[in-house]
């Protein structure tokens, strides 16, 4: 089973017939949602908006472990998260779709990891996403006609604020092309399950800055509705060519982790 995050402004991928809504309680609590049960092509997808649906929790508030083991614990081997984000290198304009290939993490006081007491953890997090998983993401974008830039280096900040002109241009001192608020822990968390993942950003904004105009949340919203109908073809396309099996540092993330 594939699992499908929808970021702000995704609420469920349009002609996908839902077969079954779950609701799944965790040890970590609740996720954002009901999973959304489906079938692209004889397979199954599972899919989750991270905010809720209609749109009710904060970046900083969300579950993401509940959310990560909700996945988990209906056999979900792969998760596919979009994400809005602010563009920060001047190819990252509005309306681009990227496949980020880099992280830096500037979220703080989140649940961050399933490893807290006496099972200590550290998981091998240089490549951050699945690099096979990417691979599907890439070539399902160029079977589709879809363009997409194929590496960035993703900021994830707290928020819910957004940034100052300040930060916006230390992050590019620091290499970052796009700045979000969803992107960690979600990967991190995932990786600590085995679970392959990977992320498609959509540039829905220029980041603080960068142009002259205010940013709004109403932009950010608009801006992805605009991209919804590419990301339900390239999420399809994505679903069609996964390889069955999987051939990649995912499924043996916790092997020679442990203590
Ligand atoms: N900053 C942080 N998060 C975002 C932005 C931004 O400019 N746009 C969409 N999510």
């Amino acid at each position: 089973m594939v699992g499908v995050i929808g970021g702000s402004g995704v609420y469920d991928i349009e002609g996908v017939v839902i077969k079954e809504v779950k609701k799944i309680s965790t040890p970590y609590g609740e996720p954002s949602d009901s999973y959304r049960i489906g079938e692209i092509d004889g397979r199954e997808i599972a899919f989750l908006p991270r905010h809720g649906s209609p749109h009710h929790i904060a970046p900083h508030r969300v579950n993401y472990r509940a959310n990560i083991m909700g996945f988990k614990e209906m056999g979900v081997e792969r998760i596919i998260s979009v994400n809005a984000v602010g563009g920060i290198s001047p190819e990252m304009v509005p309306g681009t779709v990227v496949v980020p290939d880099q992280i830096i993490d500037m979220t703080g006081g989140r649940e961050s990891t399933f490893y807290e007491v006496e099972d200590v953890v550290h998981i091998d997090f240089t490549e951050p996403y699945c690099p096979e998983l990417r691979e599907a993401i890439i070539s399902a974008g160029e079977k589709a006609g879809i363009t997409l830039r194929q590496k960035a280096t993703y900021m994830c900040v707290n928020g819910p604020r957004l940034e100052t002109a300040a930060e916006i241009k230390a992050f590019s001192l620091l290499g970052t092309d796009i700045v979000g608020m969803t992107g960690m822990p979600e990967a991190s968390l995932a990786r600590e399950l085995s679970i392959c993942f990977a992320g498609i950003a959509v540039v829905t904004n220029y980041a603080a800055g960068i142009s002259k105009e205010k940013l709004t949340a109403r932009d950010v919203i608009e801006k992805m509705a605009e991209s919804t109908r590419k990301l339900n073809r390239l999420l399809k396309e994505i679903v069609r060519g996964i390889p069955h099996n999987r051939n990649c540092i995912c499924k043996d993330a916790l092997k020679n982790a442990r203590m």
